[in-house]
C-alpha cells in the first residue's frame, strides 16, 4: 500500500531498466535479457488502444501484444489488431458480437493460421488484466474498468493507466491494492506531472498546475453555453479523442475528473491542484516547487508519447512523439478558469474531497448525462447542473470501509436517479422555448 500511486522516484519490481545493473524478476526478466515487453491492451480499438498499437507497431524489439480486449463494436479492427500483432487471446464484453469477430478473425488469418484464444464476456478484459504479462494498457472508457484496474494490480502487473474512471471511482480500493510505483499514469496531464515530479523531492512540491485546452467553448459565458449543439461539443480544439472524453473537455468535467485523479496518484491536498487554461495544449501539466522553480513538461498534442512512456517506463521510447520546432515562432497563452462557466471543475473537487462512494455517483451520472446529451435528450448545461444535483442528493458519504459492491451500487442508484433527472430538465427547458 503507498499514498502516492504513481511515482517517479519510486521503480516497481517490475520496471527496471533494461541496464545490468537492473536487479528485477519474474516478468521483469525479459526487459533484462533485450526480449521485447509482454504487454495487453485493454480497450485496443479506441482512441488510445489504436494508438497504443501504432506504438507497438513501430517498436516491435521492445514491445510484444500477448492479448487484447475491446467491447465488441469494432470486430474487424479488432481481428486485424490481433493478427497483425500475433497476440495469443483476444477478448470482447458483448458475448453476442462472438460470431462477428469469429467472421472477422477467419478474414484476417485465412485458413493456413491458427487463431488466438476468443474470451467473451463482461469479465473477459478483468481475466485477461490478470493474464501473464509485464504491462497492462488500460484504455477502457468509463468506470467498467475499475475491475480489470484491480485485477491488473492484484496479479502484480504494472498498470499504464489512461481509463482515469476506474482510479476515481474506486480510488481506496485501488491504493488498498496497489504496490509503489505500480502505476504509470498515460493521461498527458498526468503523465507531465509525473516527468516534472522527478524534477524534486516530494516535500518539495508546493503545487500541481493542471493544464486544460479549454474545449471548444472556451471564454463563453454560461447563457452562450446554453444551445450548444452535440457535434460542436465534439469538434475538439487539438485532441482527437472518444466521444465521452471529447464531450467531458467542452464541459470540463474531464479537467474535474483529472484533479481527482492528480490528487490521487500523487498524494497531493486539493487546494493545491489548480487548473490552467491553456489553449495551445503545448505545455500538458507543471510542478512548482517550494523554492519558486516551475517545471513544465511540453510537447505537441500526441497521446503516443504519454502511452509510449507508460508502455516503456522507466525508459524513453525514441521518437515516440513528435516535437515542436523551434526555429519557427509560436506563441502560448494562460488563462485563469471561468469557474461560474465551467462548475465542473469545483463540482469535481468537492467531490473527491467528499471521497467514499461520491466520485462514483458524480462520474456515473456525468456518463448518464453525456449520452442523454449526445442523443438529444439534454441541454448542454444539463449535464454539469443534473451531476450536480446527483450529487447534492447523494450528500456526504461515509468515506470509510468503501468496498466494490458500495461502488457498484452507489453507480446504479446515480445512473437511475441522473435519467429521471435530466428528463425533467429536458421536459422543463422544452416547455421554456414553448
Ligand atoms: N483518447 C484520449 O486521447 C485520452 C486521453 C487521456 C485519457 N483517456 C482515457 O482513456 C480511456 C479510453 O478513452 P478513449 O478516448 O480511447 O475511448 P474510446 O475511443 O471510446 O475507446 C474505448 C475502448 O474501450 C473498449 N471497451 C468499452 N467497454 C469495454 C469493456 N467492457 N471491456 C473491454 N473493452 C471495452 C472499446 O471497445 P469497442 O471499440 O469494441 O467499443 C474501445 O476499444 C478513457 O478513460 C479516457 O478518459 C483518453
Amino acid at each position: 500500500m503507498t499514498d502516492s500511486l504513481a511515482d517517479p522516484h519510486l521503480r516497481y519490481p517490475g520496471t527496471e531498466p533494461s541496464e545490468p545493473s537492473g536487479n528485477g524478476s519474474g516478468t521483469a526478466a525479459a526487459s533484462q535479457t533485450g526480449a521485447p515487453r509482454d504487454i495487453v491492451i485493454l480497450g485496443s480499438t479506441g482512441s488510445i488502444g489504436t494508438q497504443a498499437v501504432d506504438v507497438v507497431l513501430k517498436n516491435p524489439g521492445r514491445f510484444r501484444v500477448t492479448a487484447l480486449a475491446a467491447s465488441g463494436g469494432r470486430v474487424e479492427l479488432l481481428a486485424e489488431q490481433a493478427h497483425r500483432l500475433g497476440v495469443r487471446t483476444v477478448a470482447v464484453a458483448r458475448e453476442e458480437t462472438v460470431p462477428a469477430l469469429r467472421a472477422a478473425l477467419g478474414a484476417a488469418y485465412g485458413t493456413a493460421e491458427p487463431l488466438p484464444e476468443l474470451l467473451a464476456g463482461p469479465d473477459a478484459a478483468t481475466e485477461l488484466a490478470a493474464s501473464p504479462c509485464h504491462t497492462v494498457l488500460n484504455g477502457i472508457t468509463g468506470s467498467i474498468g475499475l475491475a480489470p484496474t484491480l485485477a491488473a494490480l492484484e496479479a502484480g502487473r504494472v498498470l499504464a493507466l489512461a481509463n482515469k474512471e476506474s482510479l476515481i471511482v474506486g480510488g481506496p480500493l485501488v491504493k488498498a491494492v496497489a504496490g509503489p510505483g505500480q502505476i504509470v499514469p498515460v493521461d498527458s496531464e498526468h503523465s507531465a506531472l509525473f516527468q516534472a515530479l522527478m524534477g524534486g523531492t516530494r516535500a518539495e512540491v508546493r503545487k500541481l498546475l493542471v493544464t486544460a485546452s479549454g474545449g471548444p467553448f472556451r471564454g463563453r459565458s454560461r447563457a452562450e453555453l446554453a444551445d450548444v449543439t452535440p457535434q460542436e461539443a465534439m469538434a475538439h480544439p487539438t485532441w482527437d479523442m472518444g466521444p465521452v472524453i471529447t464531450v467531458n473537455s467542452a464541459t470540463l468535467v474531464n479537467k474535474g475528473l483529472e484533479v481527482i485523479e492528480a490528487h490521487l496518484l500523487y498524494d497531493i491536498p486539493f487546494e493545491d491542484i489548480q487548473v490552467v487554461v491553456h489553449p495551445q495544449s503545448a505545455v500538458h501539466s507543471m510542478v512548482e516547487f517550494t523554492d519558486g522553480s516551475t517545471l513544465a513538461q511540453c510537447g505537441p498534442p500526441d497521446m503516443r508519447l504519454p502511452i509510449a512512456l507508460g508502455l516503456g517506463w522507466p525508459e524513453r521510447v525514441p521518437d515516440a512523439g513528435p516535437v515542436f520546432s523551434w526555429t519557427e515562432a509560436m506563441s502560448w497563452d494562460f488563462f485563469p478558469l471561468d469557474e461560474e462557466a465551467f462548475p465542473s471543475v469545483p463540482l469535481a473537487c468537492r467531490v473527491g474531497a467528499l471521497g467514499g462512494t461520491a466520485p462514483a455517483v458524480f462520474n456515473a451520472a456525468n456518463e448518464e448525462c453525456v449520452e442523454a446529451f449526445l442523443a438529444g435528450r439534454l441541454p448542454f448545461t444539463g449535464i454539469v447542473d443534473t451531476v450536480a444535483a446527483v450529487v447534492e442528493e447523494h450528500g456526504t458519504p461515509d468515506g470509510t470501509g468503501l468496498t466494490l459492491p458500495d461502488v457498484l451500487a452507489a453507480e446504479t442508484w446515480a445512473r437511475a436517479r441522473a435519467r429521471e433527472l435530466a428528463v425533467r430538465s429536458a421536459t422543463a427547458t422544452a416547455e421554456a422555448r414553448a
